[in-house]
C-alpha cells in the first residue's frame, strides 16, 4: 500500500487507502471529545476513531470492525495496535486489498505485485471484508456482517518476472517495450481470418451485440482517452452512436439511457472507484448489459461485469499507464469489429483491418526503434514550463494522452487541443517558448491539420510533428 501511517497516540497506528467521505463530521466529533490532530488527513480521523474504540472493544477486530460502520466512503486498511503485537487487522470497500499467502506468515497489500517477491498466493478479499492476521500465518476472514468466512486462495498468473525491472532503468520504460508482446497477446486468439471472433467478448455477446442500438462508455485517466479514441472507430465502422464520458461526472448525472445501449467500462486496474460506482449505479439504470475491457481478471469490474474482455497486458507497474493504454486500443479494435460484424461492415473493410491489427506488434516495434531519437528530440524539453499538443479525429485524444503524460512524468505543464480550435484561442499563448507536439498521420485530415501546424509557425512555435513516411 503506497500510503503513510497515521498513528493516534504511540499505540495504534494505521494506513489507509481510498476516501473517506464524511471525515469532516467525524473529525469534529472527535475534536469534542479531545482528539488532537496532526493533518488534514482522513486517515487520522480513522486512526482517532479506531483508537477510541479499541478501549471499548475487547479486541482489535472488534474495534475495527464497529469503526467500518461509521465509515463513509472507499478504503482499504491495515491497523495494528501494540496491544495485541501478534496481529495486523485489514479491511476493504471499494478500494483493493489483498492477504499474501506464506508458509508460516501472511502479508497485506493493495496489489499482488507488491507482494510478489513473498508469494504467489493471494486471497483477493471482498467488499466490505476484514481479514485477521496473526503470528504464524493465521488469516481469518469476515464479511461485511461480521461471519467468519472462507475465501479461495488463488496462485498469481504473471510469476515470470513480470515484478522485476530487468535490465530497464525503470518499469515504465520496461513496460513501453512490452508493447509489441503484449498487443500481440490482446489479438491472440481474438481474430478469424478475415473478421473479429465475437464470442471472445463472452457466449452471450453474439446475441447482446446484435440489440444495441448505442454505447455509453466510461472510465477515468488514460482509460478515458481511450474511450475517446474508441468512440470515433465505433461510429465509423461499427455504425453505432457512442458517448464518452469520465466516470466520476457520468456517476452523479441524471443519465438517460436510451433502449438497447450497451454500458462499457475501460479500466487498467479494475478498481478504480469512480469507475466501479458507476458500473454500480449503470447496474440499475436499465442498460442492455455491462462490458469491462480490463486489465485485471478476477478485478472488481471483471467480476460485476456481463461482459468482459481481458487486454491481456500483464502487470502494470508504473504509475502512468503506457501499454495498458495500447492494449486498451487493440481491444477497442476489437470490440469496433465484432460489432461491425454483427451490424453488417463491409467484409473487405472488415479483412482490411484485421491485417492491418496483425501488422501492428511489428509497426510498434518500428516505432520503438525511434527511441533513440525520440530521446534527443526529449532535450527540446528539458528548459520548458508549457507544452501544446495538438491533433484532429481520433488523433485529438492521442494529443490529450500525451499532454497527460508530460504532465504526470515531468511535472511540465501541458494541454491538448483539437488542431481545429487552435485559432479560438491556444494560438495566442504560441510563441518560441512553447513547443508544439502533434500527431500528423497520413489521414483525410492531413491537410486540415498542416494547415493548423503553418499557423504555429508562423507565430514562431517550435514544432514537434509525429508523422507517416513522406511527410512534406
Ligand atoms: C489514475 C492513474 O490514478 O487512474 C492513471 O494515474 C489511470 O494512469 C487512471 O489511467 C484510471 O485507472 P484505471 O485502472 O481505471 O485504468
Amino acid at each position: 500500500m503506497n500510503a503513510h501511517p497515521h498513528q493516534s497516540g504511540e499505540r495504534l497506528a494505521v494506513v489507509h487507502n481510498g476516501i473517506i467521505e464524511n471525515h469532516e463530521a467525524l473529525r469534529r466529533e472527535l475534536e469534542a471529545e479531545g482528539y488532537a490532530f496532526t493533518s488534514e488527513t482522513d486517515t487520522e480521523v480513522v486512526a482517532h476513531l479506531l483508537e477510541r474504540e479499541s478501549r471499548q472493544a475487547g479486541d482489535l477486530l472488534t474495534a475495527v470492525q464497529r469503526v467500518l460502520a461509521r465509515l463513509d466512503g472507499a478504503y482499504a486498511l491495515g491497523v495494528i495496535h501494540a496491544g495485541e503485537p501478534d496481529v495486523v487487522i485489514g479491511a476493504r470497500k471499494g478500494s483493493p486489498l489483498v492477504v499474501g499467502v506464506g508458509i508460516g506468515e501472511a502479508f497485506l497489500g493493495s496489489d499482488p505485485l507488491a507482494l510478489l517477491q513473498v508469494t504467489d498466493r493471494f486471497i483477493y478479499l471482498e467488499e466490505g471484508d476484514a481479514v485477521r492476521l496473526s503470528a504464524g500465518g493465521r488469516i481469518e476472514v469476515f464479511d461485511a456482517e461480521g461471519a467468519a468466512v472462507e475465501r479461495e486462495v488463488q496462485t498469481f498468473e504473471h510469476g515470470d518476472g513480470a515484478a522485476s525491472k530487468g535490465d530497464y532503468r525503470h518499469f515504465m520504460l520496461k513496460e513501453i517495450h512490452e508493447q509489441p508482446a503484449v498487443i500481440a497477446a490482446a489479438l491472440e486468439g481474438r481474430l478469424g481470418d478475415r473478421s473479429a471472433l465475437v464470442e471472445s467478448f463472452g457466449p452471450e455477446a453474439e446475441a447482446l451485440f446484435r440489440q444495441a442500438r448505442q454505447i455509453h462508455i466510461v472510465a477515468c485517466g488514460t482509460s478515458y482517452h481511450a474511450g475517446m479514441v474508441a468512440r470515433y472507430w465505433l461510429e465509423r465502422y461499427a455504425g453505432i452512436p457512442v458517448q464518452v464520458e469520465v466516470a466520476s461526472e457520468y456517476r452523479y448525472r441524471q443519465v438517460v439511457v436510451p433502449e438497447g445501449t450497451l454500458f462499457v467500462t475501460l479500466s487498467q486496474s479494475g478498481e478504480t472507484a469512480d469507475t466501479l460506482a458507476a458500473l454500480r449505479f449503470a447496474r440499475t439504470g436499465g442498460y442492455l448489459a455491462s462490458l469491462a475491457i480490463c486489465n485485471v481478471p478476477g478485478s472488481s469490474l471483471v467480476r460485476e461485469s456481463d461482459l468482459s474482455l481481458m487486454t491481456q497486458a500483464g502487470p502494470e507497474i508504473g504509475v502512468a499507464s503506457t501499454k495498458a493504454f495500447t492494449t486498451q486500443l487493440t481491444a477497442l479494435m476489437l470490440l469496433t469489429l465484432a460489432l461491425g460484424r454483427v451490424r453488417g461492415l463491409d467484409e473487405a473493410v472488415q479483412a482490411e483491418v484485421v491485417t492491418a491489427l496483425r501488422g501492428l506488434p511489428r509497426l510498434v516495434e518500428r516505432v520503438l526503434e525511434l527511441d533513440p531519437a525520440i530521446e534527443a528530440l526529449s532535450m527540446a524539453f528539458v528548459e520548458k514550463h508549457h507544452a501544446l499538443f495538438l491533433g484532429r479525429g481520433a488523433h485529438f485524444p492521442i494529443a490529450l494522452e500525451g499532454a497527460l503524460k508530460l504532465k504526470e512524468i515531468s511535472y511540465i505543464h501541458a494541454e491538448a487541443y483539437p488542431a481545429g480550435e487552435l485559432k479560438h484561442g491556444p494560438l495566442a499563448l504560441v510563441d518560441s517558448d512553447m513547443p508544439v507536439i502533434s500527431v500528423a498521420p497520413n489521414d483525410e485530415l492531413l491537410d486540415k491539420l498542416k494547415s493548423n501546424l503553418q499557423e504555429v509557425r508562423a507565430r514562431g512555435g517550435e514544432l514537434f510533428v509525429f508523422a507517416d513516411e513522406g511527410w512534406g
